[in-house]
């Protein structure tokens, strides 16, 4: 019989594991899966964000502004990290945020998914739905967003690198890199 990562490693679904990362780099698609992996509930934030405002991001930024998506993300992640543990996707700027960072090291395993720009560029293109690059160069906007944002979600515990691989391949890379990291803090379990 062969173990499956969920009666594998039962430590890996004590803590949440909150995905980071730029958009387009899969942490919606890729912490569906893994979630469904490690038998844990998924939660995307945007999602959740959308829901709690009755309205998209789109329009959030268009009728409130950035500030006030980035407060009502800011709580929205305080309250999921709360709920755990679940694997639970964030939007690209919420690690950016002091607080959000402080209450995910406390409370959550933080996983940067990193991909090259040109991927993330193409990925981000066949959607309208992200007020940051509308109507412009998603190159461009990529990368100035990756050089202010990569020294912070360095920050993470666990960094993993993601080709243009199938999303099953990259939540195996995700499971090693988590179980690494987990044999790093404590080597006998
Ligand atoms: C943003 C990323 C988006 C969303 C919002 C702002 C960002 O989430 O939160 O459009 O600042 O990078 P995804 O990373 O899930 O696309």
């Amino acid at each position: 019989m062969t173990l499956g990562p969920a009666s594998r490693h039962p430590r890996l679904r004590q803590r949440t594991i909150a995905l980071v990362g730029l958009m387009g780099v899969g942490k919606s698609s890729v912490g569906r899966r893994l979630a469904a992996t490690l038998d844990l509930p998924f939660r995307d934030a945007d999602t959740e964000v959308e829901v709690a405002a009755g309205r998209t991001i789109p329009e959030i930024f268009e009728a409130f502004g950035e500030p006030a998506f980035r407060d009502g993300e800011r709580r929205v992640i305080a309250r999921l990290l709360d709920e755990g543990p679940m694997v639970l996707a964030t939007g690209g700027g919420a690690f950016m945020n002091d607080e959000t960072r402080a209450l995910i090291a406390e409370r959550a395993v933080s996983v940067w998914l990193k991909a090259d720009l040109e991927i993330l560029a193409r990925r981000v293109a066949r959607k309208d739905s992200r007020p940051l690059v509308r109507g412009k160069d998603q190159l461009t906007v990529l990368g100035d967003l990756a050089k202010v944002r990569y020294p912070v979600y360095a920050e993470a515990d666990v960094t993993v690198e993601l080709g243009e691989t199938p999303h099953q391949e990259s939540v195996q890379a995700v499971l090693a890199a988590l179980e690494a990291h987990l044999g790093r803090e404590s080597p006998n379990t």
